[in-house]
């Protein structure tokens, strides 16, 4: 069990970028990714511990990353019967080999509760007066937090490094040509299986999979693949399910697992996402570090592993043996 005094000292040794000897680096938010020279059709997607909420990186939190591949990995495999997907093997903590896809454009959301306080959220756009939201209806007299009769998709564009992801409608998806209607048709059905599979596992651990964002790609082969990350906190909200109803009738909020306690933070000090961000205290760091490690150990059943810090020279180690470098 990590402590805080044993994670404080990882805050500053934290994987906050990727310098390997490959081809062809480019990074998002939280992940860097090269070219694998003589591997055609695969890339290598190593997973940063970079944080990041309202569409920016705010920080680096130790062991996140390695949490996050390892989560994700974990959940392709308990979705593959569902939906085939991108990866292909993990030769270190933080790297995936992953089938190189051509992403859809659209980012698919599933929401199974009226929740969020970002300005895409649910419930941030209801609590506004909105009623028609995402293309849906809402009646008067919702709650914060209670769930909707059965899951729903709210799709966004998918707004790159440094662009907002913009709301869409399930009809904006095909009506402005960003996906044709069979492959949206069966995009949609998939998300909905895959968010019913996973949060029929996240019961079995005592949890809720609240709310959820899948990202599609087309493969080489033509195949629709699952690609990105799965059902792990930074793209998911969990919450406690045996705190639950007691919470929501008391009006606090759930017990989370997930990224959502840094948005509050965040939302406490009136931000949502607009501007610079506040400063916030450096301990709100290693409180994610354990909850990433937390829900990994509650979701998978098994012991969190730390991989060693410094991460880059491990990375290599390990990219070597595996026949990568
Ligand atoms: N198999 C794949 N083939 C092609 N691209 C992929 C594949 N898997 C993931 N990607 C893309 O790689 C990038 C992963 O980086 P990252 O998750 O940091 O992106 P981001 O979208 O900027 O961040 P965030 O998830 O915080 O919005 C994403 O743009 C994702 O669409
Ligand atoms: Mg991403």
């Amino acid at each position: 069990m990590l402590t805080a005094d044993n994670l404080r000292p990882l805050l500053a040794q934290a994987l906050g970028e990727t310098n390997l000897p490959f081809p062809g680096k480019q990074s998002g938010k939280v992940r860097d990714w090269y070219a694998l020279p003589g591997l055609e059709g695969r890339r290598l997607l190593v997973t940063t511990d970079r944080l990041s909420a309202f569409d920016r990186v705010l920080a680096c939190v130790p062991y996140k990353g390695q949490v996050l591949n390892q989560l994700a990995a974990w959940w392709f495999e308990q979705t593959a019967d569902v939906i085939p997907n991108h990866a292909l093997s993990i030769p270190d903590p933080n790297a995936l080999v992953a089938r190189d896809a051509t992403p859809f454009p659209v980012e698919v959301i599933v929401r199974g509760y009226i929740t969020g306080v970002t300005s895409t959220a649910l419930w941030y756009r209801y609590s506004l007066g909105e009623r028609d939201i995402y293309g849906y209806t809402f009646p008067d007299g919702l709650r914060k937090n209670e769930i909707l009769p059965q899951p729903i998709i709210t799709p966004t564009t998918k707004g790159g490094p440094t662009g907002h992801d913009e709301r869409l409608t399930c009809a904006e998806v095909t009506e402005r040509g960003l996906l044709d209607r069979p492959t949206w048709d069966q995009i949609q059905a998939a998300a909905l299986a895959i968010f019913r599979r996973g949060q029929a596992v996240a019961q079995k651990a005592g949890l809720i999979l609240v709310d959820t964002k899948y990202e599609f790609g087309r493969a080489p082969d033509g195949r629709v693949l699952l690609i990105d990350e799965v059902h792990t906190p930074d793209s998911s909200r969990f919450w406690k399910a045996d705190t639950y109803p007691a919470r929501l009738a008391a009006g606090e909020e759930p017990e989370n697992f997930d990224k959502e306690f840094v948005r509050l933070a965040y939302a406490e000090k009136g931000y949502r996402g607009d501007g610079a961000p506040p400063a916030v205290p450096g301990d709100l760091w290693l409180a994610a570090s354990s909850r990433y490690i937390a829900i990994y150990e509650m979701l998978t059943g098994q012991d969190f592993v730390p991989g060693a810090y410094p991460a880059e020279p491990r990375l290599i180690q390990n990219l070597r043996a595996a026949g990568l470098l």
